[in-house]
C-alpha cells in the first residue's frame, strides 16, 4: 500500500494505492464519513465489471444508490448531467451525504460537476479505474463537461474528499487505454522525475510505486499552482503539438501526447535547448511497453500550433525539457514560428 497527501490550503486529502482495496472500501471512508448513505456514478462498461463488486463491499457499512451513464466521451453533456441529478434528486439525496465517482476520466469529471453544483456542494470521493485516471485526471480538482463542441468548457475546481486507486483494476482495461494513460506517466517522468523513468526502463510492469512516482509529479504540480495559472502549465509537456495530432488524426489524447513529446523533444534539440539523448530514452521507454509510434516531422507542425486557444497574444508558452526532470517554459512569438 502506498498514500500520498495533496495539501491545499482549503481541501487537503489523501490518495490511496492498494491493490484490491475495492474489496475493503468502508474502511478508508469511514474515518471521515459517518451516514449512512452513498450515492456511485459510473459507466456501463465499469458497471459491468466492478458495480456488484463496489456495492458489496460499500453494503458493509452503507445503503448504496447508484447511477449508470452511457461510457464515452459524449457523456460529459449538459443532458448527462442533468440525467443524474434528476436521479440523484430522486433518490432524496442529501446534502450532507457522499457521492463516489467509479471509472475514467469522463465519470470523474461529470461526477465532480454534479457534486460541485448540487446543492452548491456535497462531498465526492474519486474510484478510478483507468490508468490515465489514476495518475492524471482523479486528482487536481479538474471537474466539467463539454459543451458547445468545446472540450470542459463548464466545468470548476472542486477537489475530491478521497482518491481510492485499486490497480488490479487496470488488467481489464484495453490496450489503446493503457497507452493514452501511459502518455500522461511518461510525461510525468520527463517532466519531473529520473527515478520514475529508471522504474520505466526497468520495465516494471505497471504497479502501485509506478503509479505513486507519477502522482508524485501531478501532487508537486497541482500543490503549487491549485488553479492551473503558473507552473501548472508544465504538466502540458507534449500537449502543444500534441492537440493538433489528436485533433487531426483523431488518435487516442495519451498516446497524441507521446507524439507531441517526440516533436517537442526534436524541436528543443534543434534549438539547443534539449539535451539530445532524451528522445532515445522515451523510444527506448517506448519499445519496451510495445507502444508504436509514427513519426511527424514538427515543422510541418509549428504553423497550425498558433491556432490553440491558449495561445495569449501572439505568444504560446511552450514547454520543453532541458533534460529528464528539468522542464523549462520558452515564450514563443507567433511571427518566429
Ligand atoms: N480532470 C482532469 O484533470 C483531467 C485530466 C485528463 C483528462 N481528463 C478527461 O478525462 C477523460 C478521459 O478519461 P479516460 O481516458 O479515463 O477515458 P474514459 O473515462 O472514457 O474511459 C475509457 C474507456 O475505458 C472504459 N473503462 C474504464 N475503466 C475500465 C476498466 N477498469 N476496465 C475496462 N474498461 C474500463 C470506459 O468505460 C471507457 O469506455 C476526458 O474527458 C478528459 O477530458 C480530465
Ligand atoms: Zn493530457
Amino acid at each position: 500500500m502506498k498514500t500520498l497527501k495533496i495539501n491545499l490550503k482549503d481541501s487537503s486529502y489523501e490518495i490511496v494505492i492498494k491493490n484490491n482495496l475495492l474489496d475493503e472500501l468502508p474502511y478508508y471512508i469511514e474515518d471521515f464519513y459517518h451516514n449512512k448513505k452513498v450515492y456511485v456514478i459510473t459507466d456501463d462498461i465499469v458497471a459491468d465489471l466492478y458495480l456488484e463488486k463496489v456495492c458489496n463491499s460499500l453494503k458493509k457499512s452503507y445503503e448504496v444508490e447508484s447511477v449508470i451513464i452511457p461510457h464515452g466521451e459524449e457523456s460529459k453533456s449538459l443532458r448527462v448531467y442533468e440525467d443524474i441529478c434528476k436521479k440523484l434528486l430522486g433518490f432524496n439525496i442529501r446534502r450532507n451525504e457522499l457521492i463516489i465517482a467509479l471509472g475514467g476520466g469522463v465519470v470523474g469529471d461529470i461526477t465532480g460537476f454534479v457534486a460541485g453544483t448540487i446543492y452548491r456542494g456535497v462531498d465526492f470521493i474519486q474510484i478510478p479505474t483507468t490508468l490515465l485516471a489514476d495518475l492524471d485526471s482523479s486528482i487536481g480538482g479538474k471537474t466539467g463537461i463539454d459543451f458547445a463542441g468545446m472540450k470542459n468548457v463548464l466545468g470548476m475546481f472542486n477537489q475530491p474528499k478521497l482518491v481510492l486507486i485499486d490497480p488490479t483494476v487496470l488488467k481489464t482495461l484495453p490496450k489503446e487505454e493503457i497507452v493514452s494513460g501511459m502518455g500522461e506517466l511518461i510525461k510525468h517522468g520527463f517532466i519531473h522525475s529520473p527515478k520514475l523513468i529508471g522504474d520505466l526502463l526497468s520495465k516494471a510492469p505497471i504497479d502501485e510505486e509506478i503509479i505513486y512516482e507519477s502522482l508524485c509529479c501531478k501532487k508537486y504540480f497541482v500543490e503549487n499552482d491549485v488553479h492551473d495559472k503558473s507552473e501548472r502549465m508544465i504538466l502540458n509537456f507534449g500537449h502543444t503539438f500534441g492537440h493538433v495530432i489528436e485533433l487531426e488524426k483523431g488518435y487516442k489524447h495519451g498516446y497524441a501526447v507521446i507524439i507531441g513529446m517526440l516533436m517537442a523533444m526534436e524541436y528543443g534539440i534543434d534549438l539547443d535547448i534539449t539535451n539530445n539523448e532524451v528522445i532515445g530514452t522515451l523510444k527506448r521507454i517506448l519499445n519496451l511497453y510495445g507502444i508504436k509510434y509514427e513519426y511527424y516531422d514538427y515543422k510541418e507542425y509549428l504553423n497550425k500550433i498558433k491556432f490553440d486557444k491558449k495561445n495569449l497574444a501572439g505568444e504560446i508558452n511552450f514547454i520543453f525539457i532541458e533534460d529528464i526532470g528539468k522542464p523549462v517554459i520558452h515564450k514563443i512569438k507567433e511571427i518566429e514560428l
